[in-house]
Protein backbone atom coordinates (compact mmCIF):
# COMPACT_ATOMS: atom_id res chain seq x y z
CA UNK A 1 0.00 0.00 0.00
CA UNK A 2 3.32 2.08 -0.16
CA UNK A 3 2.95 2.84 3.73
CA UNK A 4 7.02 3.11 5.08
CA UNK A 5 6.33 0.76 8.42
CA UNK A 6 8.88 1.34 10.94
CA UNK A 7 10.36 -2.04 12.76
CA UNK A 8 13.39 -2.59 14.71
CA UNK A 9 12.66 -6.38 15.01
CA UNK A 10 12.95 -7.56 11.41
CA UNK A 11 8.87 -8.43 11.59
CA UNK A 12 9.59 -11.43 14.59
CA UNK A 13 6.72 -9.12 16.67
CA UNK A 14 9.29 -8.53 18.94
CA UNK A 15 9.54 -4.76 18.80
CA UNK A 16 5.70 -3.62 18.58
CA UNK A 17 6.51 -0.49 16.17
CA UNK A 18 4.92 -2.16 13.19
CA UNK A 19 1.32 -0.82 15.05
CA UNK A 20 -1.14 0.47 12.86
CA UNK A 21 -4.26 1.81 13.71
CA UNK A 22 -7.12 0.61 10.87
CA UNK A 23 -9.40 2.79 10.32
CA UNK A 24 -11.63 0.56 8.18
CA UNK A 25 -11.80 -3.19 7.29
CA UNK A 26 -10.69 -4.77 10.12
CA UNK A 27 -13.44 -7.74 9.19
CA UNK A 28 -10.66 -8.64 6.19
CA UNK A 29 -7.87 -9.03 8.54
CA UNK A 30 -6.70 -12.71 9.83
CA UNK A 31 -7.57 -13.13 13.52
CA UNK A 32 -4.80 -11.50 16.04
CA UNK A 33 -1.83 -13.49 17.33
CA UNK A 34 -0.68 -13.46 21.24
CA UNK A 35 1.72 -10.55 20.34
CA UNK A 36 -1.32 -8.65 19.70
CA UNK A 37 -3.15 -9.44 22.89
CA UNK A 38 -2.42 -5.88 24.60
CA UNK A 39 -3.88 -4.03 21.48
CA UNK A 40 -6.96 -1.82 21.48
CA UNK A 41 -9.80 -2.79 19.18
CA UNK A 42 -8.68 -0.80 15.95
CA UNK A 43 -4.58 -1.55 16.53
CA UNK A 44 -3.22 -4.06 14.73
CA UNK A 45 0.59 -5.55 14.25
CA UNK A 46 1.31 -4.98 10.65
CA UNK A 47 4.12 -7.66 10.91
CA UNK A 48 1.32 -9.98 12.55
CA UNK A 49 -1.55 -10.24 10.19
CA UNK A 50 -2.39 -10.95 6.76
CA UNK A 51 -5.35 -9.82 4.33
CA UNK A 52 -7.94 -12.93 4.38
CA UNK A 53 -10.48 -11.22 1.48
CA UNK A 54 -9.90 -10.70 -2.01
CA UNK A 55 -12.29 -7.88 -2.03
CA UNK A 56 -13.24 -5.19 0.36
CA UNK A 57 -11.73 -2.02 1.38
CA UNK A 58 -8.66 -1.59 4.17
CA UNK A 59 -7.24 2.11 5.47
CA UNK A 60 -4.98 1.92 8.00
CA UNK A 61 -1.95 3.98 8.66
CA UNK A 62 1.02 3.77 11.46
CA UNK A 63 1.66 5.58 14.55
CA UNK A 64 3.90 7.71 12.78
CA UNK A 65 1.25 9.75 10.45
CA UNK A 66 4.21 12.20 9.55
CA UNK A 67 2.03 14.74 8.66
CA UNK A 68 0.31 15.83 11.77
CA UNK A 69 1.00 19.88 12.33
CA UNK A 70 2.92 19.69 15.51
CA UNK A 71 4.36 23.26 17.09
CA UNK A 72 8.17 22.99 16.64
CA UNK A 73 9.40 26.23 17.48
CA UNK A 74 8.81 28.93 20.20
CA UNK A 75 7.79 32.54 19.66
CA UNK A 76 7.76 36.32 21.18
CA UNK A 77 9.87 34.61 24.07
CA UNK A 78 11.46 37.57 26.41
CA UNK A 79 14.38 39.11 25.28
CA UNK A 80 15.97 38.26 28.18
CA UNK A 81 15.90 34.68 27.94
CA UNK A 82 18.59 34.99 25.44
CA UNK A 83 20.58 35.92 28.39
CA UNK A 84 22.47 33.55 29.47
CA UNK A 85 26.16 31.89 29.11
CA UNK A 86 26.51 28.94 27.36
CA UNK A 87 27.63 26.12 30.18
CA UNK A 88 26.36 23.15 29.93
CA UNK A 89 27.34 20.00 31.81
CA UNK A 90 28.99 18.60 29.27
CA UNK A 91 32.11 19.82 28.58
CA UNK A 92 35.61 19.29 26.64
CA UNK A 93 38.79 19.04 27.99
CA UNK A 94 41.42 18.26 25.07
CA UNK A 95 40.04 14.69 24.08
CA UNK A 96 38.78 14.41 27.36
CA UNK A 97 34.75 14.30 27.69
CA UNK A 98 33.67 15.81 31.00
CA UNK A 99 29.77 15.11 32.47
CA UNK A 100 29.81 17.15 35.90
CA UNK A 101 33.47 17.13 35.90
CA UNK A 102 33.90 13.51 35.99
CA UNK A 103 35.15 12.01 32.32
CA UNK A 104 32.65 9.74 30.67
CA UNK A 105 34.75 9.40 27.03
CA UNK A 106 37.53 10.27 24.93
CA UNK A 107 37.28 12.30 21.40
CA UNK A 108 37.94 14.91 19.08
CA UNK A 109 34.90 14.79 17.45
CA UNK A 110 31.91 16.97 18.13
CA UNK A 111 30.02 16.99 20.86
CA UNK A 112 26.11 17.44 20.91
CA UNK A 113 22.84 17.02 23.16
CA UNK A 114 19.25 16.45 22.99
CA UNK A 115 16.53 18.51 23.75
CA UNK A 116 12.94 16.42 23.99
CA UNK A 117 9.25 17.94 24.53
CA UNK A 118 7.22 14.53 24.86
CA UNK A 119 3.72 15.32 24.55
CA UNK A 120 0.74 12.77 24.73
CA UNK A 121 -0.10 13.58 21.54
CA UNK A 122 3.38 15.09 19.98
CA UNK A 123 6.89 14.58 20.44
CA UNK A 124 9.68 16.95 19.07
CA UNK A 125 13.35 16.79 19.38
CA UNK A 126 16.20 18.94 18.65
CA UNK A 127 20.33 18.01 17.85
CA UNK A 128 22.32 20.69 19.49
CA UNK A 129 26.41 21.27 19.39
CA UNK A 130 27.21 21.75 22.75
CA UNK A 131 30.06 23.96 22.41
CA UNK A 132 28.73 26.29 19.96
CA UNK A 133 25.15 26.23 21.16
CA UNK A 134 23.61 25.67 17.34
CA UNK A 135 20.71 23.61 16.64
CA UNK A 136 22.01 21.43 14.27
CA UNK A 137 18.69 19.04 13.41
CA UNK A 138 15.47 18.69 14.89
CA UNK A 139 12.43 16.53 14.33
CA UNK A 140 8.87 15.79 15.05
CA UNK A 141 6.65 13.13 15.46
CA UNK A 142 2.75 11.65 16.92
CA UNK A 143 3.69 10.00 19.85
CA UNK A 144 3.59 6.44 18.54
CA UNK A 145 2.24 5.54 22.35
CA UNK A 146 -1.65 6.37 21.21
CA UNK A 147 -2.34 2.37 21.59
CA UNK A 148 -2.48 3.14 25.09
CA UNK A 149 -5.10 5.48 24.90
CA UNK A 150 -5.06 9.07 23.61
CA UNK A 151 -4.96 10.78 26.66
CA UNK A 152 -2.62 10.47 30.18
CA UNK A 153 -5.01 8.26 32.56
CA UNK A 154 -5.55 5.98 29.80
CA UNK A 155 -1.95 5.78 29.21
CA UNK A 156 -1.54 5.13 32.94
CA UNK A 157 -3.84 2.57 33.58
CA UNK A 158 -2.08 0.45 30.28
CA UNK A 159 1.24 1.09 32.03
CA UNK A 160 0.24 0.14 35.27
CA UNK A 161 -0.92 -3.23 33.55
CA UNK A 162 1.65 -3.80 31.51
CA UNK A 163 5.18 -5.13 32.94
CA UNK A 164 6.99 -5.05 29.83
CA UNK A 165 6.79 -1.35 29.75
CA UNK A 166 5.55 -1.36 25.90
CA UNK A 167 4.65 2.01 25.69
CA UNK A 168 8.34 3.49 26.86
CA UNK A 169 10.04 0.48 24.39
CA UNK A 170 7.71 1.56 21.69
CA UNK A 171 8.61 5.25 21.99
CA UNK A 172 12.41 4.12 22.50
CA UNK A 173 11.83 2.65 19.17
CA UNK A 174 10.77 5.56 17.45
CA UNK A 175 13.61 7.81 18.83
CA UNK A 176 16.15 6.02 17.80
CA UNK A 177 14.97 6.22 14.13
CA UNK A 178 14.96 9.41 14.33
CA UNK A 179 18.55 9.76 16.35
CA UNK A 180 19.87 7.51 13.31
CA UNK A 181 18.77 9.65 10.92
CA UNK A 182 19.95 13.16 12.21
CA UNK A 183 23.49 13.67 10.83
CA UNK A 184 25.72 13.24 13.36
CA UNK A 185 27.33 10.03 14.85
CA UNK A 186 24.47 9.14 17.86
CA UNK A 187 27.90 8.32 20.00
CA UNK A 188 28.63 12.09 20.21
CA UNK A 189 25.50 12.53 22.26
CA UNK A 190 26.14 12.66 25.65
CA UNK A 191 23.18 14.32 27.37
CA UNK A 192 19.05 14.17 26.39
CA UNK A 193 17.24 16.74 28.61
CA UNK A 194 13.24 16.15 28.60
CA UNK A 195 10.74 18.35 29.23
CA UNK A 196 6.90 16.32 29.32
CA UNK A 197 4.21 16.37 31.39
CA UNK A 198 4.56 14.15 34.82
CA UNK A 199 3.18 11.32 33.20
CA UNK A 200 5.22 10.98 29.90
CA UNK A 201 8.16 11.77 31.69
CA UNK A 202 7.89 9.29 34.31
CA UNK A 203 7.20 6.45 31.56
CA UNK A 204 10.22 7.24 29.82
CA UNK A 205 12.04 6.86 32.55
CA UNK A 206 10.18 3.55 33.69
CA UNK A 207 8.57 4.82 36.74
CA UNK A 208 5.55 3.64 38.69
CA UNK A 209 2.84 5.96 37.37
CA UNK A 210 0.30 4.62 38.96
CA UNK A 211 0.44 7.16 41.54
CA UNK A 212 -0.26 10.15 39.22
CA UNK A 213 -3.37 8.65 38.16
CA UNK A 214 -5.09 8.37 41.74
CA UNK A 215 -5.97 11.42 43.88
CA UNK A 216 -4.08 13.17 44.90
CA UNK A 217 -2.28 12.72 41.80
CA UNK A 218 1.56 12.37 42.85
CA UNK A 219 4.33 11.52 40.54
CA UNK A 220 6.48 9.15 42.84
CA UNK A 221 9.17 11.80 42.62
CA UNK A 222 7.01 13.67 44.84
CA UNK A 223 6.26 11.15 47.28
CA UNK A 224 9.88 10.29 47.68
CA UNK A 225 10.76 13.86 47.95
CA UNK A 226 8.07 14.07 50.88
CA UNK A 227 9.52 10.77 52.28
CA UNK A 228 12.96 12.75 52.45
CA UNK A 229 14.43 9.67 50.06
CA UNK A 230 15.05 12.07 47.22
CA UNK A 231 15.69 15.61 46.92
CA UNK A 232 14.28 17.05 43.59
CA UNK A 233 11.73 15.62 41.44
CA UNK A 234 14.02 15.90 38.18
CA UNK A 235 15.34 12.49 37.14
CA UNK A 236 18.56 11.13 36.12
CA UNK A 237 19.58 7.80 34.47
CA UNK A 238 22.22 6.18 32.16
CA UNK A 239 21.17 6.66 28.13
CA UNK A 240 21.97 2.38 28.03
CA UNK A 241 19.74 1.75 31.28
CA UNK A 242 16.74 3.63 28.92
CA UNK A 243 17.47 1.58 25.52
CA UNK A 244 18.75 4.88 23.79
CA UNK A 245 21.24 4.45 20.98
CA UNK A 246 23.40 7.51 22.29
CA UNK A 247 26.67 7.11 24.13
CA UNK A 248 26.18 4.86 26.76
CA UNK A 249 27.32 6.51 29.78
CA UNK A 250 25.42 9.77 28.20
CA UNK A 251 23.14 11.75 30.56
CA UNK A 252 19.09 11.98 30.31
CA UNK A 253 18.16 14.12 32.51
CA UNK A 254 14.26 14.77 33.08
CA UNK A 255 13.22 18.30 34.11
CA UNK A 256 11.87 18.87 37.70
CA UNK A 257 8.05 18.65 37.64
CA UNK A 258 5.72 21.28 39.49
CA UNK A 259 3.46 19.20 40.96
CA UNK A 260 0.75 16.43 40.49
CA UNK A 261 -0.28 16.84 36.82
CA UNK A 262 1.53 20.28 36.55
CA UNK A 263 4.45 18.97 34.67
CA UNK A 264 8.23 19.09 33.67
CA UNK A 265 6.65 20.94 30.23
CA UNK A 266 5.44 23.55 32.45
CA UNK A 267 8.39 23.90 33.92
CA UNK A 268 10.06 24.15 30.70
CA UNK A 269 7.83 26.82 29.79
CA UNK A 270 8.86 28.62 33.39
CA UNK A 271 12.07 28.36 32.21
CA UNK A 272 11.37 29.59 28.45
CA UNK A 273 9.11 33.17 29.51
CA UNK A 274 12.52 33.32 32.54
CA UNK A 275 10.03 32.95 35.41
CA UNK A 276 12.24 33.49 38.34
CA UNK A 277 13.50 36.58 37.10
CA UNK A 278 9.91 38.12 36.27
CA UNK A 279 8.94 41.64 37.94
CA UNK A 280 6.03 41.68 36.48
CA UNK A 281 2.73 39.20 36.89
CA UNK A 282 2.41 37.02 34.14
CA UNK A 283 0.92 33.60 33.31
CA UNK A 284 1.21 31.03 30.99
CA UNK A 285 -1.54 28.36 29.81
CA UNK A 286 -0.74 25.64 28.01
CA UNK A 287 -4.31 24.50 26.32
CA UNK A 288 -4.38 20.45 26.11
CA UNK A 289 -5.90 17.68 27.12
CA UNK A 290 -4.34 18.08 30.39
CA UNK A 291 -4.39 22.50 30.38
CA UNK A 292 -1.49 23.33 32.31
CA UNK A 293 -1.19 26.77 33.98
CA UNK A 294 0.79 28.29 35.87
CA UNK A 295 0.85 31.79 37.08
CA UNK A 296 3.21 34.97 38.75
CA UNK A 297 6.27 36.18 38.76
CA UNK A 298 9.61 35.94 40.59
CA UNK A 299 8.34 36.40 44.12
CA UNK A 300 5.06 34.22 44.05
CA UNK A 301 4.19 31.59 41.50
CA UNK A 302 1.09 29.37 41.72
CA UNK A 303 0.47 26.64 39.54
CA UNK A 304 -2.96 24.56 38.19
CA UNK A 305 -3.96 21.81 35.56
CA UNK A 306 -7.39 21.14 34.32
CA UNK A 307 -8.22 17.79 32.95
CA UNK A 308 -10.01 19.31 29.79
CA UNK A 309 -10.17 16.18 27.74
CA UNK A 310 -9.26 15.48 24.43
CA UNK A 311 -12.64 17.71 22.44
CA UNK A 312 -10.40 20.64 21.51
CA UNK A 313 -7.95 18.12 19.77
CA UNK A 314 -11.19 16.97 17.77
CA UNK A 315 -11.77 14.14 20.05
CA UNK A 316 -15.04 13.25 21.02
CA UNK A 317 -16.37 15.46 18.31
CA UNK A 318 -18.48 13.74 15.75
CA UNK A 319 -16.21 15.58 12.90
CA UNK A 320 -13.37 16.69 14.98
CA UNK A 321 -10.06 15.54 13.71
CA UNK A 322 -6.39 16.39 14.72
CA UNK A 323 -4.41 19.23 12.62
CA UNK A 324 -3.62 16.99 9.64
CA UNK A 325 -3.81 17.30 6.49
CA UNK A 326 -7.52 17.83 5.59
CA UNK A 327 -8.22 19.34 8.87
CA UNK A 328 -10.52 22.66 8.68
CA UNK A 329 -8.38 25.24 11.06
CA UNK A 330 -10.48 28.44 10.15
CA UNK A 331 -13.91 29.10 9.74
CA UNK A 332 -16.18 32.47 8.83
CA UNK A 333 -19.76 32.63 8.06
CA UNK A 334 -20.64 35.29 5.95
CA UNK A 335 -24.05 37.23 5.48
CA UNK A 336 -25.54 34.71 3.30
CA UNK A 337 -25.00 31.62 5.56
CA UNK A 338 -22.15 30.30 2.83
CA UNK A 339 -19.29 28.85 4.76
CA UNK A 340 -15.58 30.23 4.25
CA UNK A 341 -13.59 27.60 5.43
CA UNK A 342 -8.92 27.11 5.71
CA UNK A 343 -7.97 23.76 5.30
CA UNK A 344 -4.54 22.86 5.90
CA UNK A 345 -2.54 21.45 3.28
CA UNK A 346 -3.59 21.09 -0.45
CA UNK A 347 -6.72 18.56 -0.06
CA UNK A 348 -10.26 18.31 0.77
CA UNK A 349 -11.81 19.20 3.53
CA UNK A 350 -12.27 16.02 5.97
CA UNK A 351 -13.26 17.04 9.23
CA UNK A 352 -12.59 19.97 12.12
CA UNK A 353 -9.58 20.57 14.44
CA UNK A 354 -9.61 22.17 17.69
CA UNK A 355 -8.80 26.23 16.25
CA UNK A 356 -11.52 25.60 13.78
CA UNK A 357 -14.39 24.33 16.28
CA UNK A 358 -13.45 27.51 18.79
CA UNK A 359 -13.84 29.85 15.12
CA UNK A 360 -17.08 27.83 14.11
CA UNK A 361 -18.66 28.04 18.12
CA UNK A 362 -17.80 31.75 18.37
CA UNK A 363 -19.57 32.07 14.25
CA UNK A 364 -22.53 30.57 15.64
CA UNK A 365 -22.43 33.10 18.88
CA UNK A 366 -22.15 35.42 17.03
CA UNK A 367 -24.64 35.22 13.81
CA UNK A 368 -27.13 34.26 17.05
CA UNK A 369 -27.50 30.32 15.61
CA UNK A 370 -26.65 29.52 19.11
CA UNK A 371 -27.26 30.72 22.59
CA UNK A 372 -24.80 30.89 25.20
CA UNK A 373 -25.65 27.61 26.74
CA UNK A 374 -24.62 26.02 23.62
CA UNK A 375 -28.41 25.41 22.03
CA UNK A 376 -29.03 25.69 18.39
CA UNK A 377 -32.05 28.69 18.20
CA UNK A 378 -33.49 27.01 15.40
CA UNK A 379 -34.41 23.49 17.53
CA UNK A 380 -32.04 21.82 14.32
CA UNK A 381 -29.77 19.14 16.16
CA UNK A 382 -26.95 19.94 14.01
CA UNK A 383 -25.23 22.43 11.76
CA UNK A 384 -23.89 20.95 7.88
CA UNK A 385 -20.86 23.11 6.95
CA UNK A 386 -21.53 23.19 3.14
CA UNK A 387 -18.10 22.86 2.35
CA UNK A 388 -16.62 20.66 -0.54
CA UNK A 389 -15.38 17.28 0.99
CA UNK A 390 -16.15 13.48 0.25
CA UNK A 391 -18.67 12.98 3.20
CA UNK A 392 -20.52 15.57 4.76
CA UNK A 393 -19.27 17.80 7.83
CA UNK A 394 -21.29 18.51 10.29
CA UNK A 395 -21.37 20.05 13.92
CA UNK A 396 -23.91 18.94 16.50
CA UNK A 397 -25.36 20.31 19.79
CA UNK A 398 -23.94 16.95 21.76
CA UNK A 399 -20.35 18.08 20.32
CA UNK A 400 -20.82 21.40 21.45
CA UNK A 401 -21.34 20.34 25.04
CA UNK A 402 -18.15 18.20 24.89
CA UNK A 403 -16.38 21.65 24.03
CA UNK A 404 -18.91 23.26 26.54
CA UNK A 405 -16.74 20.85 29.72
CA UNK A 406 -13.63 20.73 28.43
CA UNK A 407 -13.94 24.73 28.20
CA UNK A 408 -15.29 24.89 31.67
CA UNK A 409 -12.45 23.01 32.76
CA UNK A 410 -9.97 25.29 31.04
CA UNK A 411 -11.72 28.27 32.39
CA UNK A 412 -12.43 26.93 36.03
CA UNK A 413 -8.50 26.53 36.39
CA UNK A 414 -7.92 29.88 34.99
CA UNK A 415 -11.00 31.33 37.97
CA UNK A 416 -9.13 29.06 40.72
CA UNK A 417 -5.60 30.09 40.72
CA UNK A 418 -6.53 33.74 39.58
CA UNK A 419 -9.06 33.68 42.69
CA UNK A 420 -6.12 32.10 44.98
CA UNK A 421 -3.36 34.63 43.61
CA UNK A 422 -5.61 37.31 44.93
CA UNK A 423 -5.79 39.01 41.45
CA UNK A 424 -7.87 39.81 38.89
CA UNK A 425 -7.12 38.93 34.92
CA UNK A 426 -7.41 42.80 34.24
CA UNK A 427 -4.37 43.44 36.61
CA UNK A 428 -2.15 40.81 34.59
CA UNK A 429 0.84 41.99 32.32
CA UNK A 430 0.91 38.89 30.00
CA UNK A 431 -1.05 36.22 29.11
CA UNK A 432 1.05 33.92 27.07
CA UNK A 433 -0.32 30.92 25.37
CA UNK A 434 1.48 28.09 25.16
CA UNK A 435 1.41 24.91 22.92
CA UNK A 436 1.12 24.40 19.56
CA UNK A 437 -3.07 24.74 19.76
CA UNK A 438 -2.95 28.35 21.63
CA UNK A 439 -0.47 29.01 19.25
CA UNK A 440 -3.38 28.67 16.16
CA UNK A 441 -6.11 29.78 18.18
CA UNK A 442 -8.07 33.04 16.57
CA UNK A 443 -7.91 35.12 19.60
CA UNK A 444 -11.16 36.81 18.66
CA UNK A 445 -13.24 33.96 18.65
CA UNK A 446 -11.45 32.23 21.89
CA UNK A 447 -12.59 35.87 23.69
CA UNK A 448 -15.80 35.58 22.59
CA UNK A 449 -16.75 31.93 24.02
CA UNK A 450 -14.62 32.48 26.49
CA UNK A 451 -12.32 29.93 25.94
CA UNK A 452 -9.53 32.87 27.19
CA UNK A 453 -9.91 35.72 29.44
CA UNK A 454 -11.08 38.75 28.00
CA UNK A 455 -8.38 41.09 28.53
CA UNK A 456 -6.49 43.70 25.47
CA UNK A 457 -4.63 41.62 22.39
CA UNK A 458 -1.76 43.50 23.23
CA UNK A 459 -1.46 41.39 26.48
CA UNK A 460 -1.86 38.07 25.21
CA UNK A 461 1.39 36.58 23.25
CA UNK A 462 0.94 32.95 21.66
CA UNK A 463 4.60 31.72 21.93
CA UNK A 464 4.31 28.17 20.49
CA UNK A 465 6.34 25.45 21.66
CA UNK A 466 7.97 27.08 24.67
CA UNK A 467 8.71 23.77 26.35
CA UNK A 468 11.01 22.44 23.83
CA UNK A 469 11.85 26.03 24.34
CA UNK A 470 12.71 25.80 28.14
CA UNK A 471 14.42 21.61 27.49
CA UNK A 472 17.22 23.54 24.93
CA UNK A 473 18.38 26.37 28.01
CA UNK A 474 18.62 23.50 30.26
CA UNK A 475 20.45 21.24 28.40
CA UNK A 476 22.79 24.81 27.17
CA UNK A 477 23.57 25.97 30.85
CA UNK A 478 23.75 24.72 34.00
CA UNK A 479 23.15 27.33 35.67
CA UNK A 480 19.77 27.91 34.14
CA UNK A 481 19.30 24.16 35.18
CA UNK A 482 20.02 24.67 38.72
CA UNK A 483 17.82 27.74 38.85
CA UNK A 484 14.78 26.09 37.45
CA UNK A 485 15.40 23.02 40.03
CA UNK A 486 15.30 25.99 42.74
CA UNK A 487 11.92 27.70 41.56
CA UNK A 488 10.18 24.69 40.70
CA UNK A 489 10.32 23.75 44.68
CA UNK A 490 8.62 27.08 45.75
CA UNK A 491 5.40 27.01 43.31
CA UNK A 492 2.27 26.56 45.01
CA UNK A 493 0.03 23.87 43.50
CA UNK A 494 -4.01 24.84 43.58
CA UNK A 495 -5.81 21.51 43.59
CA UNK A 496 -8.88 22.44 41.33
CA UNK A 497 -10.69 19.02 42.62
CA UNK A 498 -10.75 20.40 46.28
CA UNK A 499 -11.20 23.96 45.62
CA UNK A 500 -14.71 25.02 47.40
CA UNK A 501 -15.59 27.08 44.17
CA UNK A 502 -14.68 24.57 41.88
CA UNK A 503 -17.77 23.54 40.64
CA UNK A 504 -19.36 27.10 40.29
CA UNK A 505 -16.87 28.62 38.14
CA UNK A 506 -17.19 25.04 35.85
CA UNK A 507 -20.74 25.45 35.50
CA UNK A 508 -19.96 29.44 34.75
CA UNK A 509 -17.27 28.32 32.12
CA UNK A 510 -19.80 26.02 30.39
CA UNK A 511 -21.23 28.94 29.04
CA UNK A 512 -20.38 30.77 25.64
CA UNK A 513 -19.81 34.10 26.92
CA UNK A 514 -16.14 36.34 27.70
CA UNK A 515 -14.89 35.61 30.50
CA UNK A 516 -15.52 39.08 32.69
CA UNK A 517 -12.24 40.19 34.00
CA UNK A 518 -13.09 42.27 36.95
CA UNK A 519 -14.21 39.24 39.14
CA UNK A 520 -14.04 39.63 42.85
CA UNK A 521 -11.08 38.49 44.56
CA UNK A 522 -11.70 39.23 48.32
CA UNK A 523 -12.44 35.16 49.19
CA UNK A 524 -9.22 35.10 47.95
S1 LIG B 1 8.00 -5.54 12.96
FE1 LIG B 1 8.57 -5.74 15.03
S2 LIG B 1 6.68 -6.30 15.94
FE2 LIG B 1 6.18 -6.16 13.88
Amino acid sequence: MGIKVPTSCRKQGKCKECLVEVAEGMEFLSPRTPEEAHLGRNFRLSCRCKITSDIGVIRCHTMRRGEMRIERHAFELPTRTKQWQLEPCVIRDGDRILLDGVEIARSTAPIHGLAMDLGTTTVVVRLLNLETGEVIADASFENPQRFGGSDVMARIHFDTHDRSKLLQRTLVGYLTHVIEEFPVDPQTIYELVIAGNSTMRDIFFRLNVHSIGQSPYRSITELEMEEGKRTTTSLSEAAAKLGLPIHPKARVYGLPIVSGHVGADAAACMLAIDLANEGRTVAVMDIGTNTELVLGNKNKMFAASCPAGPAFEGGAISCGMPGLPGAIEKIKILDNDAVNVTVIGDTPAEGICGSGLVDLLSELLRINRMDTLGRFESGDDRFQLGVKSDSPIYFTEGDINELAQAKGANVAGLRVIFHDYGISFDELDTFYLAGGFGRHLNIESSKRIGLIPNIPDEKIVQIGNASIEGACIALLSRAKRNELEAIARTVKHCRLEAHERFFDFFVEGCQFKPVNTSFETQNA
